[in-house]
């Protein structure tokens, strides 16, 4: 573009600023020619570029133009390493122009609230904090490319089920402190070039015109100034949604809606500055993806080893009993290899994130050439390729097991089970898979089960009867050599639970609500999503949040925590303690021991993943902030750091806490905004109030019989009264023809001005 923004407001007609607002096509905005304005090239996604062979066709069921896969959200999730993230951003970044895709269609952040999410595998995780931090790095590995990124899907998006026509009903605490945050943080850490509006209704509106959700919080408190655009097709009243801050509708190019935006600007229903404003954001964007065009791209890096690596960092030794695990070659002849899967690999899940992958490794593959000329591989597919139980392949796998030294059995959720615009019926193994499980643990106690799915499994059946298990959630391309590595030690395994695998499916705290009824899903659970839950319930899931095994040990020791000018510095010492090199996720929660309000047992505030070598000792430090202590309070509608006692405590998981320190943080005195219902311990809470509220009672006192004294046999009782009950109870004598609301009117603004002298 050769002119200013403002310049071309000028020059665009009515017509051509209203036709902007929405796409050309599947894929592109609308360029307008005679100003030199070039439209922007956008495709999906999240774990890869899902780039269509043409700009009109959607391609969800067709092969794609071939692009690497990574690991899919859940997966990379697991990593908890926010270098890999940015890593793979700048990676997809460079691919995306080699591709000549100007706008990513990811990362997809929303919060997993019930396993049964049919997208879940898209997204990282249960938690805002972890979620935030990945997100942020992998956008700003993207953007650092020139290449745009969307955040999607904002907001309340957490299933598939009648999506489209269901409304997210989150209390304002929980959407702000679970359902936001993540967004929040990433909003704030690098300024994604758009965002891109969810399907459902928040709250009994449309996210594509949710005036509190894209404006007061998303412009207004977080200042976001990028394009809003919409999911493919989740606009609905267009003039509703560009009042809202929507800015692009997509797909396009929506004619209807050009006209129905021209007609509301000359009927006055819309200010054309509400329409300039989305128009400047679009054009912006146009300047930010033109901008970028003329680095020259070189030869391409091998993002194929850069998948692998990423699906090595993304794997989760979940059980290694009697440290079955790595299987070692020289103790070795034999291996059982079962289960479809070691040839024909789930690597991602189903939708608009699918990508046509450049070459995928294959386990058996990998292992094979891994395993070397001294152990042979036998091979038995274990279960058939629909869902019935086969006897047959069953007892060929149990024949193949016993006469092997070890089996390892590749089972998971079956291909179909994950995808957009379904949620998963259960999250069990299919039970052929749970009876091959069984049968061959039962011959050969040297067991290793590798499951691959998007979301949390249930494990109970078969999990005892086996010494080693490994989660190899869907990990993109990469996945099979990964796989081998870790399991002959090549590679020693780092990931860790992005999100609770609980033991039972109900045991989750949405199951009683995880579908809507007549357009509303209730998420009663609140603020107990995830580990927050199973804390405060004090319920034992199968593996926890934070949860991954390596092959070396780490101990930490010295932890030392301190308030200071800018928040709270914790340092400590982590050491590796066993004979390999390694990496530890160290995870630092928070917990609020005083709050007036309930707050879950701990919040993940802080994490790092560390690389040591044997022996090897560091020192971490993190710097926590204000907000690392906040809750939304809803009544003041901010965030709020209560002075008093925090426990700081780091582990290896959520519940392997290893180090922990008490700590008195001073955040300064709440100031209490009083009205008609304050409680009388509020008002003595607050020396200003409790000052005007003595005076007010000396003067009743000399009046009325039952006279009040805020002593503590008084405020023991009557604490939780409101002031103004007080007087109704005792000084109606005294009152006389004043009313109740009028003195205590008075007295606030008499509290109002002693606080300003
Ligand atoms: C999905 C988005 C995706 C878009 C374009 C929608 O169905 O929800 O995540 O970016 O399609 O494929």
């Amino acid at each position: 573009m050769n002119r200013s923004i403002n310049e071309l407001l000028k020059e665009l007609t009515l017509n051509e600023k209203a036709s902007i607002c929405a796409g050309l096509n599947m894929w592109m905005t609308k360029g307008i020619e005679r100003l030199n304005i070039p439209p922007v090239h956008m495709y999906d996604g999240t774990n890869g570029i899902r780039k269509t062979n043409s700009d009109e066709e959607m391609g969800i069921t067709t092969e794609n133009i071939p692009a690497t896969c990574y690991p899919t959200g859940s997966a990379i999730g697991s990593s908890w390493n926010t270098e890999l993230l940015h890593e793979v951003g700048v990676a997809l970044g460079r691919e995306s122009k080699a591709m000549d895709v100007e706008l990513l269609l990811g990362p997809g952040v929303n919060m997993k609230r019930t396993p049964l999410g049919g997208r879940n595998f898209e997204y990282y995780s249960e938690d805002p904090c972890l979620t935030g931090e990945l997100g942020a790095a992998f956008i700003n590995g993207i953007q650092s490319e020139g290449v745009g990124a969307s955040l999607k899907h904002f907001a309340g998006n957490n299933q598939e089920f009648e999506k489209m026509v269901t409304s997210s009903e989150i209390d304002e605490r929980t959407l702000r402190e679970i359902y936001l945050s993540a967004f929040e943080r990433i909003i704030k850490k690098s300024d994604p070039w758009t965002v891109m509006c969810s399907y459902n209704l928040l709250n009994g509106t449309y996210a594509s015109e949710n005036e509190h959700l894209l404006n007061d919080i998303l412009r207004e408190e977080w200042g976001y100034e990028g394009v809003v655009l919409s999911d493919w097709t989740a606009v609905n009243d267009r003039i509703r949604g560009l009042k809202a801050g929507l800015d692009l509708e997509m797909p396009g190019p929506a004619d209807y809606n050009t006209k129905a935006i021209v007609e509301a600007v000359q009927n006055g229903t819309l200010a054309e500055e509400q329409l300039d404003r989305s128009v400047a954001r679009i054009l912006k964007l146009v300047e930010r993806v033109t901008g970028n065009q003329t680095a020259e791209l070189g030869e391409a890096p091998d993002y194929h080893a850069l998948s692998r690596q990423a699906a090595a960092e993304s794997i989760v030794l979940l059980k290694n009993e009697n440290s079955i695990l790595p299987l070692r070659q020289e103790a070795l002849s034999s291996i059982a290899v079962i289960g479809r899967f070691a040839k024909k690999p789930r690597i991602q899940g189903a939708g608009s994130a699918k990508v046509t992958p450049t070459r995928v490794d294959i386990p058996w593959d990998e292992m094979q050439e891994l395993a070397g000329d001294s152990v042979t591989l036998g091979y038995a597919a274990g279960y058939p390729e629909d869902d019935s139980v086969n006897e047959g392949l069953i007892q060929e796998s149990v024949a193949l097991a016993v006469n092997s030294n070890v089996a390892v059995l590749f089972v998971g959720q079956p291909e179909y089970a994950e995808s957009e615009m379904h949620d998963l019926q259960g999250i069990e193994l299919p039970e052929h898979q749970v009876k091959l499980i069984q049968a061959v643990a039962a011959v050969q106690p040297k067991c290793i089960v590798v499951t691959s799915s998007g979301s949390a499994l249930v494990m109970r059946p078969w999990v005892q009867h086996v010494p080693g298990v490994i989660h190899s959630w869907l990990s993109g391309q990469g996945m099979g050599r990964a796989v081998a590595e870790v399991l002959f030690g090549q590679t020693n395994p780092s990931g860790k639970l992005s999100e609770t695998f609980p033991v039972k499916l109900s045991d989750n705290p949405s199951h009683m609500r995880i579908r809507g009824e007549n357009g509303k899903l209730y998420y009663r659970e609140g603020l107990f999503v995830g580990y927050r839950y199973y804390d405060r319930k004090e319920l034992a899931p199968q593996f926890p949040f934070g949860h991954g095994l390596s092959y070396t040990s780490f101990t930490y020791t010295e932890l030392k925590v301190a308030q200071g000018e800018n928040g709270v510095k914790v340092s400590f010492r982590l050491e590796n303690t066993g004979k390999r090199k390694g990496k530890e996720v160290v995870q630092l929660y928070v917990h609020d021991e005083e709050c007036k309000w309930v707050r879950p047992e701990k919040e993940l505030k802080a994490f790092a993943k560390i690389e040591l070598e044997p022996g090897e000792k560091r020192e971490v430090v993190f710097e926590l902030e204000e907000r690392d202590f906040s809750y939304y309070n809803t009544k003041y509608n901010r965030w709020v750091a209560e002075s008093g006692y925090f426990q700081i405590a780091l582990g290896s998981s959520s519940r392997d806490i290893r180090i922990t320190e008490r700590l008195h943080c001073d955040f300064g005195k709440e100031e209490i905004s009083f009205h008609k219902f304050s409680l009388l311990s509020e008002w003595i809470s607050d020396p200003a109030a409790k000052d005007v509220l003595e005076q007010t009672l000396n003067e009743m006192n000399g009046h009325v019989t039952d006279k009040v004294y805020l002593n503590e046999e008084f405020v023991g009782f009557w604490e939780d009264f409101p002031v103004i009950k007080v007087f109704q109870m005792f000084g109606q004598k005294w009152l006389g023809e004043r009313s109740p609301d009028d003195l205590i009117g008075e007295l606030i603004s008499r509290v109002g001005q002693a606080r300003n002298h």
